[in-house]
């Protein structure tokens, strides 16, 4: 293998990787790395360029950490398979969907959660606010209104915590599992009262034809990316206003719209990191030669902070032109939520909690974890 090796230390990786990445950018940005046994491509540009071949880039991996713990689901297909299951999950998903029937579910469940805050002066805003407003977005859109949002959330987390369990921690695989198991006795019993909306994953999986065992994987997918994402994107962002208070007067103010706070933040501090491929065939690209069965790693959150591809790419800046950023991915499993987040989070959830605690103010400490999933881990403040 010809291709530039670069030592990280994970638990500082993990804490902060945009150093390291930096780094990386600047000296060799596509590198294999050891300690996570995976090159990384970490250039905006070559992963906007490589990750539509998919013949060479697949995302089939039979043996992978998210196959063998979560099942084969769209995001491990290619081509036809991939996108027949994603066009059978359309009608739940489409932007015509999240307008007609999602925004209204959105906005009640988010005004319920603002009425149960009212009754306090301070709060974490990670566990008390964005978790719940995602995870009754989420209970909507896949159908399972039979999972508690502590239920949603703890199996999103433990399902994530899985997929990234390169290390082999028996406890870590052990609690995915249990988290597959639960949502998979959630839709047996919500597919045989016939409970779920008419709009549901679950229901629209259903009647497409799609096999059990087909939407069982994808609905678990849906969960695993859908709860943690906009649950840290909405906390994160409302930090990042919090942080930059000039900014934040300029959101109130109308100059910037809530959309282009969302996009700047999902920039900024992209809530999933990376996206693996495994290599289908030898592969000749900037100078090195990738290997038949190599696994890469596409780095959107090091795309997204590429100072050749943003100025003061290091910075929070809204109104920023964000068109190049690759938050939600950069091929053909370009996120299927991004329309139904775009709405939860810059339509619905931050313009209600500015308004309803327009003096809303950190009150703590905020640190931040992870480098494939990332978020602030807690957000105290006082809500007046
Ligand atoms: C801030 C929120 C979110 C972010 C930043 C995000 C980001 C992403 C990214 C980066 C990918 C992989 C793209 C790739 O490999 O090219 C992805 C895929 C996916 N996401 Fe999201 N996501 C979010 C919310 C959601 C929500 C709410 C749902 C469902 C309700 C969802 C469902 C999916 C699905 C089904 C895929 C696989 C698509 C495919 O394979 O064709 N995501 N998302």
């Amino acid at each position: 293998m010809n291709i530039p090796a670069t030592e990280i230390d994970p638990k500082q990786f993990w804490l902060d990787p945009y150093p390291a990445l930096k780094s990386m950018r600047a000296e060799c940005p596509i590198t294999y790395v050891p300690q996570l046994d995976a090159v990384l491509f970490t250039r905006r540009d070559d992963i906007a360029h490589c990750e539509p071949i998919i013949d060479v880039f697949s995302s089939h991996q039979p043996g992978g950490l998210m196959t063998r713990l979560m099942g084969e689901n769209m995001m491990r297909k290619d081509g036809d398979a991939h996108r027949t299951e994603r066009r059978q999950a359309f009608p739940a998903l489409s932007p015509g969907t999240v307008k007609k029937v999602w925004l209204e579910q959105f906005r009640h469940e988010t005004d319920q959660v603002l009425d149960e805050l009212e009754k306090h002066e301070v709060c974490d805003l990670v566990t008390d606010f964005a978790m719940p407003v995602s995870a009754h977005a989420l209970r909507h859109i896949t159908g399972l209104l039979n999972m508690s949002t502590e239920q949603m959330d703890q199996s999103s987390q433990w399902m994530i915590d899985g997929i990234a369990n390169y290390a082999a921690d028996p406890d870590i695989e052990a609690r995915c599992i249990e988290a597959t198991q639960l949502i998979d006795r959630s839709i047996e019993e919500m597919s045989q009262n016939a409970q779920a909306g008419e709009a549901s994953m679950l229901t629209v999986l259903i009647k497409s034809g799609q096999a059990q065992e087909s939407i069982n994987a994808n609905i678990r997918l849906a969960i695993s990316g859908g709860q943690n994402e906009p649950r840290d994107a909405i906390a994160g962002a409302v930090w990042a206003l919090l942080t930059h208070p000039d900014q934040r007067s300029r959101v109130i103010g109308g100059d910037f719209s809530w959309r282009q706070v969302f996009e700047e933040y999902a920039r900024w501090v992209s809530p999933i990191g990376m996206s693996p491929r495994r290599i289908a065939q030898p592969f000749d690209y900037a100078g090195v030669t990738l290997a038949p069965e190599s696994r890469v790693f596409f780095m959107f959150g090091s795309g997204n902070r590429d100072e050749q591809v943003f100025e003061q790419a290091d910075r929070f800046i809204v109104g920023r032109d964000t068109t190049k950023a690759i938050s939600f991915g950069a091929g053909p499993h370009f996120c299927a939520g991004a329309s139904a987040s775009r709405a939860l989070i810059a339509d619905v959830a931050l313009p209600k909690l500015f308004e309803r605690f327009p003096t809303l103010s950190l009150n703590g400490p905020v640190s931040f974890g992870g480098w494939a999933f990332r978020g602030p881990l807690s957000v105290p403040v006082s809500l007046r």
